[in-house]
């Protein structure tokens, strides 16, 4: 089985990119064969990002996975932008994608319905993505529900290159992502960049601290019993603590000299030393100037190696001429 991932390299890592995602991937290539994981780079463009951002955010992005646990000698890591042969298996497959597909987009539309700039790139986008899940042959995609309608349009596309052209792409598995939790912020919504209610988890213990204390709650006073069922404290606690710890914490909710910023207090501790261990290791990788590079060449290595031999099978297939 072969697991096959990209990641957007946008904004500070939060509790719910970790527990939603990056911690899935990373038991993912204990579990699976062969692993793929890189920074989706291109994909970011259609959002006219900063330049120094977006090489900021690359580089951001691939310590905080490696520091998460994600390890090079399992998994092949790459960025996405070096491996050419994705912009031309793209440029292929857009020929098999009809444009009613991708009108359907629920990001296209989105988009549109929000009457944003929409370019060519965020039209086309689940088509490049596409080309990064066949160009590798990925069994299995992790990912979000959020993305859930990309893969089956990656599924519809390889299909209809097979349909014409025999047995070529191997159809990705698009049941994956029902197994992931959505994280709830700190205002009880779910966790997300967009809605300014996440807690970083690489952020100094000073902020996370802050951003824990403003988690809302409701007005209960304390010497009344708190409802732990719908309470955002708790609702993040149990991801962190063991069921044992929680049934403690359950206890005290329950007693009268225990209130929400005891709770509060609880969680803190909880979530920082959980990432701790994490934060410290992030420090170091990003002191070691040459590990990065070394890794990324050798991870662009052994994926154009595979993107090579799917683009040369599409275009076999499909009737261009070897000269
Ligand atoms: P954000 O909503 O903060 O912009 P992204 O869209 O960049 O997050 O998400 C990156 C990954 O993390 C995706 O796979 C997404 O499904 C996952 N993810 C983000 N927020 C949550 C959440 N609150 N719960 C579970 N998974 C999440
Ligand atoms: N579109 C994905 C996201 O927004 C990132 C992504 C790009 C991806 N290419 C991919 C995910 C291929 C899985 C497989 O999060």
């Amino acid at each position: 089985m072969r697991v096959v991932s990209g990641v957007k390299p946008s904004g500070k890592m939060h509790a719910g990119n970790y527990l939603g995602a990056v911690k899935h991937f990373i038991q993912f290539q204990n579990k699976a064969d062969d692993s793929f994981i890189f920074v989706a780079n291109y994909h970011v463009l259609n959002t006219y990002p900063d330049p120094e951002s977006l090489r900021k955010g690359t580089v951001d992005i691939l310590l905080d996975y490696l520091a998460l646990g994600l390890d090079p000698e399992k998994t092949t890591l790459f960025l996405q932008s070096s491996v050419p042969q994705i912009t031309e298996l793209t440029f292929i497959l857009s020929n098999y994608t009809p444009m009613g597909l991708l009108e359907r987009a629920h990001a296209y539309k989105d988009a549109l319905a929000k009457d944003k700039n929409v370019n060519h790139g965020l039209f086309t986008y689940p088509v490049l993505m596409a080309a990064d899940i066949l160009a590798y042959r990925a069994d299995v995609v992790p990912v979000g529900k959020d993305q859930k309608q990309h893969i089956e349009i990656t599924r519809d596309i390889a299909l209809r290159f097979n349909n014409r052209h025999g047995d070529i792409l191997t159809i990705p598995d698009a049941r994956i992502e029902e197994s992931m939790a959505v994280i709830p912020g700190t205002d009880g919504r779910k966790m997300s960049k967009s809605y300014q209610n996440t807690i970083e988890i690489f952020a100094s213990p000073k902020q996370m601290k802050k951003q824990i204390m403003n988690i809302v709650t409701d007005s209960t006073p304390m010497e009344e019993p708190l409802d732990p069922g719908c309470c955002n404290v708790f609702a993040l606690y149990r991801y962190f603590a063991t069921p044992e710890e929680c049934a403690e914490m359950k206890e005290k909710y329950a007693s009268p000299v225990f209130g929400y910023g005891h709770a509060k207090l609880a969680l803190f501790e909880k979530m920082n030393s959980y990432f701790e261990p994490f934060r410290e290791k992030r420090e170091a990788l990003a002191r070691d100037e040459d590990l990065l590079r070394d890794i990324l060449c050798n991870g662009a290595a052994k994926a154009c190696e595979e993107a090579q031999k799917t683009l040369a099978d599409v275009r076999r297939a499909a009737g261009i001429i070897e000269i």
